[in-house]
């Protein structure tokens, strides 16, 4: 080949490699991820200190060693951009710099998440990453970032699909590792075509500190832990292991009742939802901690098998969600979202269901007989029964839940 012919070679091969999308990073969330983010509690207020004491919080209250390690700064971390394009952090707040705090939450055996937005600002008036998907990605790289939530604020005439690939394809060439959360709201669905581009998407609009109302605002909508788990409900065929259902982060601490707070993180792990924690993890109440490193229901949501829940039926006011597991073990939830106490009778004759959805797994309970492990109140409790008869009578009260494990 001439040399002229060889330079035509080249150069088409890097046009190639230049237009073809990358695969995502694989392996960063085989179970969805755990963590704690800024936004919930302070919302744009943060600084070095806040992120810094956080992470000293995880380890020593040992949500760490419950799984949680990503530190996860939301908006208006951010300063400008230097001369040549790259984001710098708001000096004022961030006086050591972004990679001394990394380096910081490294050393804690945590990770560090920042965060961006498609468009041409963030939500919050900061930067965003439009025009500058590939220098943010190197920028974090070299930082050593670990997560990226990427939020859709300022998006006009932007393809949905076309930003997260371009970030993803980005992140990938910044070669390290950082796990792309899609913060899109769900307005494109990117349940239908993100499961190869971000480890998860968020489904539907903001959560604020409410068990069950809808919050409505000229411009936008705020979802109630029940909006949440309504519109999570009709997705469970779209998550799967690496590709999650975010049905957003928690409120766990911020001020609903102990058994409303109990009752969402039971959900957000049947759901297999991304764990992130929104409270002041440094100064909580040992209920909301308890709630919070239930490692037995930590384990439903990290199982292995990575199946979102399945609603199953609604009755006398209940609802019953299943969860296949590893091992042919079951998780069940029953969740009353009403204003009373409840009571019912458990015959497990009537939860005989193959889940031909997802998992394919069948309960057969007329042909196994379960032990029974009450995962709230950490203790055994007998079998289910294979006979068509009421095994166990329940009193779930007014926004709680009941939740056991099966085992095999
Ligand atoms: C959007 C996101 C929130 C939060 C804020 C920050 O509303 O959905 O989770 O990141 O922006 O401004």
């Amino acid at each position: 080949m001439n040399n002229g012919l060889k330079l035509l070679a080249v150069s088409f091969l890097c046009a190639f490699s230049f237009t073809a999308s990358a695969q995502k990073w694989e392996h960063l969330a085989d179970t969805p991820q755990m963590g704690w983010n800024s936004w919930n509690k302070f919302q744009g207020n943060i600084d070095e200190e806040i992120i810094k004491t956080i992470a000293d919080a995880m380890v020593s209250t040992g949500l760490r060693d419950a799984g949680y390690v990503y530190i996860n700064m939301d908006d208006c971390w951010h300063g400008e951009r230097d001369e040549n394009g790259f984001i710098q952090a708001n000096s004022k707040r961030f006086p050591h710099g972004i990679k001394w705090l990394a380096d910081y939450v490294h050393s804690k055996g945590l990770k560090l998440g920042i965060y961006s937005d498609c468009g041409t600002k963030t939500c919050a008036g900061m930067p965003g990453s439009l025009g500058h998907e590939y220098q943010d990605a190197l920028q974090y790289a070299r930082w050593g970032i670990d997560y990226l939530k990427e939020d859709w604020c300022n998006t006009i005439n932007i393809n949905a699909k076309g930003a997260y690939q371009l970030m993803s394809d980005a992140l990938r060439a910044a070669g390290r590792p950082i796990l792309h959360s899609m913060c899109e709201w769900g307005d494109n669905m990117p349940w239908r075509w993100a499961r190869n581009i971000g480890h998860s998407w968020r489904i539907g609009p903001d959560i604020w500190c409410s068990f069950d109302s809808l919050r409505v605002f000229p411009t936008y909508t705020q979802y109630s832990v029940m909006n949440c788990i309504a519109k999570n409900d009709t997705l469970r065929q779209y998550a799967g292991k690496g590709h999650w259902n975010d049905p957003d982060m928690l409120e766990v601490g911020n001020g609903m009742k102990n058994s409303e707070d109990r009752a969402h993180f039971a959900m957000w792990c049947m759901m297999a939802s991304p764990l992130i924690i929104g409270n002041d993890i440094r100064s909580m109440s040992n209920e909301t901690k308890a709630i919070l490193m239930n490692k037995e229901m930590i384990a439903v949501n990290q199982d292995k098998m990575g199946i979102q829940g399945y609603h199953h039926s609604d009755v006398n006011g209940l609802q019953i969600w299943f969860k296949p597991l590893e091992n042919g073990d079951w998780a069940i939830t029953i969740l009353n979202p009403t204003q009373k106490s409840l009571t019912y009778g458990i015959n497990w004759q009537n939860f005989n269901f193959k889940d031909t959805q997802v998992s394919d797994k069948s309960t057969d309970f007329d042909k196994i007989e379960y032990h029974v492990r009450n995962l709230w109140l950490h203790k055994s409790e007998g079998k289910t029964s294979k006979e068509n008869r009421v095994e166990r009578t329940i009193t779930v009260p007014s926004h709680d839940v009941i939740s056991y494990r099966l085992i095999k």
